[in-house]
């Protein structure tokens, strides 16, 4: 081979490594020729273990795929597929979509097959938290005006009770009863108040705010709150991360809320994590096309995780399985995430505790 030809080759395998996609080549007989680093990480094959073996060996089971390669290979055609393929590695789960396209020679020969593959995954929280979004704003709207109809006759009820108050003699026995009518006037009142406070745009109070600051104030607070409990709160902050434009305020209650879920979901002993981390692998496209890096809080607790068929309904006002609790905790977390732009995400198990994840654009 001469100088110029072997350069060349080193060119096109250099320009086919950067390619963002997984791209897998293969052969006339669907022998795997070559593999760029973005296939070897969706595939979790190495391509030194990967070529030259049978692309039936590789994804064996992996029907779509398979079906794909068979058909380009026999008929040169073109074929997408954005919907119906996971790829199932190593324990994880990848949705991803794909495109087999004929490899021609100038001649017009067709030599093999080319397999592009994307990896789907943070499209697909996306559209979840989208979809999410969407419908608490419906939900939202709805529960705006209901809670503007409880509100007066709630005012007209507290009256009442108040007002029987003074009337019985101070030593009553049922000064008791008057004293519940009130207290749980307030308590309607102040679910109220939340719900409204959920349903209404309000304007962010953006400022630089260093964010373990805020974390730190919170986890402060919690520990006094548990001091009787066995329960270790542990913090693990990235100190690369600089102060992010923020509502304080909103911060403090979105953690707040995620912290005293935690708490409360390990009961009387059980060990917290609280960690911070910039998302090299996440970015936002800004107005004119600038991305921005994310930044993570895990909040992760060691309780007894989260069924299933609940995970889809923690975010939707009022879902609680808490005795005394109102529900709105997470519907009020998420909203003030989508007010920065950014994401919550849940992962849990039964019996193996629970994580959230709140991902903020380091830049507004
Ligand atoms: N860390 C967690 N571990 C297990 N379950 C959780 C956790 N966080 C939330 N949940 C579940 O999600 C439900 C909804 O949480 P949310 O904070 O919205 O309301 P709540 O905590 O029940 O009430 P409130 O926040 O008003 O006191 C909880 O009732 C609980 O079942
Ligand atoms: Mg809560």
């Amino acid at each position: 081979m001469s100088d110029l030809q072997h350069q060349l080759k080193e060119y096109y395998a250099d320009v086919i490594d950067s390619v963002g996609d997984g791209v897998i080549v293969l052969d006339d007989r669907q022998l795997i020729t070559l593999m760029n680093p973005a296939a070897e990480e969706i595939v979790a094959v190495s391509r030194s273990l990967a070529r030259g073996q049978a692309f039936v060996a590789l994804f064996k089971g992996d029907d779509v795929l398979l079906e794909m390669v068979d058909k380009t290979s026999a008929t040169g055609m073109t074929i997408s597929d954005h919907e119906n393929i996971v790829l199932k590695r190593g324990g994880r789960i990848t949705p991803i979509s794909a495109t087999t396209a004929p490899l021609l020679l100038a001649s017009g020969e067709r030599i093999g097959t080319i397999l592009v593959l994307r990896d789907l995954t943070n499209i697909r929280e996306l559209e979840g938290a989208v979809r999410q979004a969407d419908r608490l704003s419906t939900l939202g709207t709805l529960a705006a005006g209901l809670a503007h109809e409880i509100k007066n006759p709630l005012g007209g009820i507290k009256g009442a009770a108040q007002l029987l108050q003074q009337e019985l003699p101070a030593a009553s026995e049922l000064q008791e009863y008057t004293e519940v009518m009130v207290r749980e006037v307030e308590r309607i009142n102040r679910i109220v108040e939340e719900l409204l406070n959920l349903a209404s745009p309000k304007k962010l109070q953006l400022a630089r705010v260093n964010l373990h600051q805020v974390l730190g104030d919170i986890i402060l607070l919690q520990k006094s709150a548990i001091a009787q409990k066995r329960i270790t709160i542990q913090q693990h902050f990235d100190p690369s991360i600089p102060p992010i434009l923020v509502d304080e305020a909103l911060m403090t209650q979105l953690f707040l809320n995620l912290i005293k879920n935690a708490v409360e979901a390990v009961g009387d002993s059980g060990l917290l994590k609280v960690t911070s981390r910039v998302l090299a692998d996440y970015s936002m496209t800004q107005k004119g096309e600038r991305t921005s890096r994310m930044v993570a809080v895990d909040i992760s607790d060691d309780g007894p995780g989260i069924k299933k068929d609940q995970l889809e309904q923690l975010f939707t006002p009022f879902f609680t399985t808490k005795t005394g609790g109102t529900g709105l905790g997470l519907a009020i977390c998420q909203k003030i995430v989508s007010e920065h732009r950014g994401m919550i995400k849940v992962d849990s198990e039964p019996a193996r505790g629970t994580t959230f994840t709140v991902m903020l654009p380091l830049i507004q």
